[in-house]
């Protein structure tokens, strides 16, 4: 079948699809374009057994059968609309195949804890994206075994690495935000136990392979082996699913996977960074002597104790609606408060004033760079005690502010292109967390300090830029 017809089949599918369900299964599906690419990355070609879990209409099986001798395919997929185009592509395929009309992770769950079901040659998968609340069946499911994780993309491919055969093949499509989220570390871990990366491509512009369905993620495609020899790593990039500008280079697996990160996150080096730059990124927020916490005031928590304007008995509570392009703004009309009424169920949550280092957790989508940072000193706020707000993670020192060049420097380097490009190397989403911060490496204290004496909140980005680079 080509590319054309597989893609218009998709899209008369797309359209028979109930939105909310759609929205309930995560039913985004893959341009034919990107499932033959997906499948051009299968190294080992013959006598496949192929695992495509969530197949939706089975465009990734039609594609891996252009590329591998498939002796047999099994899929799992649990909307009936799909069934019917999945059932008649497969047997259009003419090899053994069986569609299993059930959910494929706690199916799987079944077939791994009981040792039963097909082992695979190869995976090709686009999975899913749903979070796995607390409380769900599939949490509970996962955690039969070992697996502890947030989403079903990764629950997915997880489950399919536990049913590969070793030397097995998987390649799969899914949103880049596994590869930092603290809450996907167990995850992280699973994988890089048990398979080998011997490729990732990298959608380097958002909302461009999945265009047709206005899925906004970064996506990346990893290519794993179970139990493989973990070797260089493949790394290509392009713009869209168009693959126009596709560009690839081998890096070492420790420019992907620094053999010292305790978080295991899965860097993606979009350019091979100038030695000069390195130096820039030396030392951890900890062996600078400074921490991070999350902004400790959760406001709705608080909200007897609210305060719209500053009075007696109240203290300053900062979030970052109140630095604007012009500056600290602070009181400021809006609806959440300017301060709180001290307490002792608000005291607890206090910090003494001094200056601090305030790193926006959230970006908007369209802001320029994804980490912004802000200084905040008792000038500012001209109080005891203040509050910060949870979309703040706060830099510190032992619950209390800091030298003031070691502030300032932070907050320069933090605003620095040099440290946008480097946060993105390892994040593909806009939260900025605080073990993000923890692992990410900072300037030395003098090279901080002097960023810190010639920083002047005016600064413009070209001025910080230079500022930075010539340090
Ligand atoms: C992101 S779509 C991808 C479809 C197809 N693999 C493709 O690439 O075009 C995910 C598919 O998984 C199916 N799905 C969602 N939850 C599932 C589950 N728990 N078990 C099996 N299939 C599921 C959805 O109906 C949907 O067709």
């Amino acid at each position: 079948m080509n590319s054309t017809v597989v893609d218009s089949l998709r899209h008369e599918a797309n359209a028979k699809l109930d939105p909310q369900r759609k929205s309930a299964l995560g039913q985004f599906m893959t341009p034919y374009k990107v499932a033959e690419f997906m499948a051009s990355l299968f190294t080992r070609r013959d006598a496949a057994v192929l695992l495509d879990a969530g197949a939706g209409i089975g465009s990734l099986t039609l594609a891996a059968s252009e590329v591998l001798n498939i002796h047999r395919a099994e899929a799992w997929e649990l909307d009936p609309v799909m069934i019917a185009y999945l059932e008649s592509n497969l047997d259009g395929l003419g090899v053994p195949y069986e569609i299993h009309e059930k959910d494929f992770v706690l199916d799987s769950v079944d077939r791994i804890q009981f040792m039963t079901g097909t082992r695979f040659t190869h995976a090709i998968l686009n999975p899913p994206y749903k979070k796995i609340g607390a409380q769900s069946a599939h949490r509970f499911a996962c955690r039969q075994v070992g697996l502890e994780t947030v989403n079903l993309y990764t629950a997915f491919l997880a489950l399919a690495i536990l049913q590969m055969r070793q030397q097995g093949e998987i390649v799969i499509i899914i949103p880049r935000s596994f590869c930092n989220g603290p809450y996907y570390k167990p995850f992280r871990e699973l994988m890089l136990v048990e398979c080998a990366i011997d490729a990732i491509h990298i959608f380097a512009s958002r909302n461009k392979a999945f265009k047709d369905d206005d899925v906004l993620q970064e996506n990346v495609i990893l290519k794993l082996t179970r139990g493989g020899t973990q070797g260089k790593v493949k790394l290509s990039t392009s713009r869209d699913a168009s693959f126009a500008d596709f560009q690839q280079r081998e890096l070492e697996f420790d420019r992907v996977v620094n053999a010292g990160d305790r978080e295991k996150f899965i860097c993606i080096p979009l350019d091979d960074e100038p030695r000069d730059q390195d130096e820039l990124f030396t030392h951890s927020l900890r062996e600078l002597g400074v921490e991070v916490c999350t902004g400790p005031v959760v406001d709705f928590r608080l909200k007897q104790w609210w305060s719209q304007s500053p009075a007696a008995g109240t203290v300053p509570c900062i979030y970052p609606h109140h630095y604007t392009a012009d500056g600290f703004q602070w009181p400021k009309e809006h609806k959440k408060p300017n301060a709180l009424f001290r307490s002792p169920e608000v005291d607890k949550w206090l910090m003494r004033e001094g200056i601090y280092v305030l790193v926006r957790r959230f970006s908007a989508k369209e802001e320029r760079r994804r980490v912004v940072a802000n200084l905040i000193t008792p000038d500012d706020t001209r109080s005891e005690w203040v509050a910060f707000e949870n979309h703040w993670n706060v830099l510190h020192v032992g619950k209390r502010g800091m030298q003031p060049e070691i502030a300032r420097g932070l907050t320069c380097f933090l605003n620095s292109t040099p440290l946008d490009d480097y946060f993105r190397v390892f994040s593909g989403h806009t939260q900025v967390n605080a073990t993000d911060l923890r692992n990410m490496k900072f300037p030395s204290i003098e090279k901080l300090t002097h960023m810190g004496r010639a920083w002047d909140r005016r600064l413009s980005q070209d001025a910080i830029d230079d500022l930075v680079r010539s340090t």
